[in-house]
């Protein structure tokens, strides 16, 4: 870029997230992510040293948690992604799930942690477990960055989780609503509520 030009001038709003009239409150700050998430980084460093895991990002919602918590492990590690679809409306998932794009890598003897942004009812990470476990890994262990509370109707057990949130819908840091907001620094209520 030479000196002087703007490379945002005439094309985006740097308050575009101000001036949303859908955006509410912000629930978690990036600057309390960004704490959580080295805190959750050091947590895994400590329970796998000696057995490097692989990171298992759900695509979409958890690629933005996915490259931050990476580095804050402080293991060599590998990750694999994978993108599911759930039967139902965009929110409210039916508990049947496909896979929409499967992993490449094999996950025999691997020690597996599955990188999810939010978890609802819990109903597609239920299925998700079930299908990565019949894959024969060593272990296989769930971190999310959002646990909804009171809303899990799935009963097994979540061992990493960054932040538990009233059952508000929320955007923002890897969450999108429509594919919008994936990129705001925080994550906040979407005041339009969950969409149909
Ligand atoms: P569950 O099967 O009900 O746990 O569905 C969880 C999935 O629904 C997440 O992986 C998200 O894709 C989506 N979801 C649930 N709540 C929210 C939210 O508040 N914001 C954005 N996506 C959400
Ligand atoms: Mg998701």
């Amino acid at each position: 870029m030479t000196e002087g030009e703007d490379r945002t001038a005439g094309r985006q709003d740097p308050t575009w997230i101000a001036k949303d009239p859908l955006l509410g409150a912000v629930v978690v700050s990036a600057g309390q992510i960004a704490a959580r998430v080295s805190e959750l980084g050091e947590q895994i460093t400590k329970d796998f040293w000696g057995r490097p895991p692989l990171l298992v990002g759900v695509l979409k919602g958890a690629f933005v948690f996915l490259a931050d918590l990476a580095r804050a492990i402080e293991l060599p590690l590998e990750m694999d992604f994978m993108a599911v679809a759930s039967y139902g409306t965009a929110t409210k998932t039916s508990g049947v799930v496909r896979i929409v794009k499967d992993l490449d890598l094999d996950l025999t003897g691997r020690h597996v942690i599955v990188i999810e942004d939010i978890v609802d009812s819990g109903l597609t990470l239920s299925y998700l477990r079930k299908s990565l476990l019949a894959r024969g890994p060593e272990s296989l262990a769930i971190c999310t960055l959002l646990q909804k509370t009171g809303q899990q109707r799935a009963d097994f057990d979540v061992e990493y989780v960054g932040f538990e949130i009233a059952p508000d819908f929320v955007v923002g840091y890897g969450l999108d609503v429509a594919e919008r907001y994936r990129n705001l620094p925080d994550l906040r209520v979407y005041l339009a509520g969950e969409p149909e």
